[in-house]
């Protein structure tokens, strides 16, 4: 794929497709990642020249125009991260976007209003993707975070004008392949979170391409009752018991060394601050529930990272919501942080819980890359081809 850097942008129109999906509560942006993070893709094509136009979607209207998923809520956050005005258009395509565009100079920036209030978006309609073509020259996708959809603004348009990827792309693309592509070994992988039957995918790529995966969350569960391990009232998916023992072969004939719990936490409810206690993996009692990996297992996770050069992390260790069940989750963090610091480790992590724990550790700026994406993390973490990727591939 081409950079910004391979293009013309002088006096060009240049429909830039970023995915600034942010949390919003009471009509206010409340985390402004995302939005930060396209801010060099700006402004590198207004040095060179160009006008921004903002490609993006903010939620799930599902091809209908819903007021509430407007992007015009970002415009403040946007307008901040950017320091300067931005305009805004009340439609992609049409009329509307149309005007809006041809008033604009370089340097200007436009948002246009959330691709998939049209149907055709999702649908990768040639339509939608023409359409939103035909206003401008030049196509820059810095949407990793959307790149697992092949809708009409991220896949479509691509193969409609010259395109390249823009710097928040590539770098995210270049952290990830030097995590899992073409990593310093050994590699560790953490898969956390509660359920195995969603992460099939993943453990399996995982599992041929990393040499220790650590199992965490709910789904270690899964793990413990395949190998026999009581788990009382845990959350397991107990008919998935099968599909876990296959993966544990999978990984021995493949030599990726997988490691669970070894000691747990236990509680008799699920509440902040329930009582707890720690004991062996195994001993959880008929009414009891394994909440978090005990400090054994935490040990053990610090010293499989001192032996790894490269870790790649997706999903929390226990309940992280729930303190003090975030306190394997935290630990570890710490440890990979440490390491990173040192110069011993490259950290890579992605997934919406998985940051956010990071942060809440305090750690999360030490960590060699963290991804803004969440289910394009996934997919890749999965060794599926993004749509939006490939599209500027070819
Ligand atoms: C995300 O938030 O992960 C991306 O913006 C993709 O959103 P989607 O899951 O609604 O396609």
């Amino acid at each position: 794929w081409k950079t910004i850097d391979d293009m013309d942008f002088k006096g060009k129109v240049a429909l830039v497709r970023v995915d600034i999906n942010v949390p919003v509560e009471a009509g206010r942006v409340t985390d402004a990642t995302r939005i930060e993070k396209i801010v060099p893709t700006v402004k590198d094509i207004q040095e060179k020249g160009g006008k921004v136009v903002l490609l993006a979607h903010f939620g799930r209207p599902k091809g209908q125009v819903v007021p509430e998923m407007s992007l015009r809520v970002t415009l403040p956050a946007l307008e901040a991260a950017l320091g300067q005005t931005v305009g805004f258009a009340d439609n992609c395509i049409g009329a509307p976007a149309k005007k809006a565009v041809a008033a604009m100079e370089p340097g200007d920036v436009l948002l246009l209003e959330n691709t998939r209030f049209h149907a055709g978006e999702e649908k990768n309609d040639p339509t939608m993707a023409a359409s939103l073509a035909a206003l401008g020259l030049v196509y820059v996708n810095d949407a990793f975070s959307a790149a697992h959809r092949a809708h009409a603004s991220t896949e479509g348009i691509a193969h409609r004008m010259p395109s390249c990827a823009g710097r928040l792309m590539e770098a995210e693309l270049k952290a990830l392949n030097a995590a899992l592509g073409n990593p310093e070994r050994p590699v560790v992988a953490i898969v956390g979170g509660a359920k195995v039957s969603t992460k099939l995918d993943l453990l399996g790529n995982l599992v041929e391409k990393v040499d220790h995966l650590v199992i965490g969350g709910g789904m270690a569960n899964t793990f413990l009752v395949a190998k026999g391990i009581e788990v009382g009232k845990s959350l397991a998916e107990r008919d998935m018991a099968e599909t876990a023992r296959e993966i544990l072969a999978k990984a021995e004939a493949t030599g990726c060394a997988i490691h669970l719990p070894t000691d747990v936490v236990v509680a008799k409810e699920f509440k902040a601050g329930a009582e707890n206690r720690t004991v062996a993996a195994g001993e959880c009692a008929a009414d009891e529930m394994i909440l978090d990996a005990g400090p054994d297992t935490v040990d053990l996770i610090a010293e499989v990272f001192a032996r790894c050069r490269t870790l790649i992390w997706n999903g929390p260790l226990g309940a992280i919501e729930t303190p003090p069940f975030d306190a394997a989750t935290t630990m570890a963090a710490q440890k990979a942080a440490e390491l990173t610091r040192g110069g011993r480790l490259v950290s890579v992590a992605g997934g919406g819980d998985t940051v956010a724990a990071l942060n809440k550790a305090g750690v999360a700026e030490d960590f060699s890359y963290i991804s803004t994406a969440g289910g394009a993390f996934l997919e890749w973490m999965e060794g599926k081809v993004l749509p939006g990727v490939a599209a500027l591939e070819n």
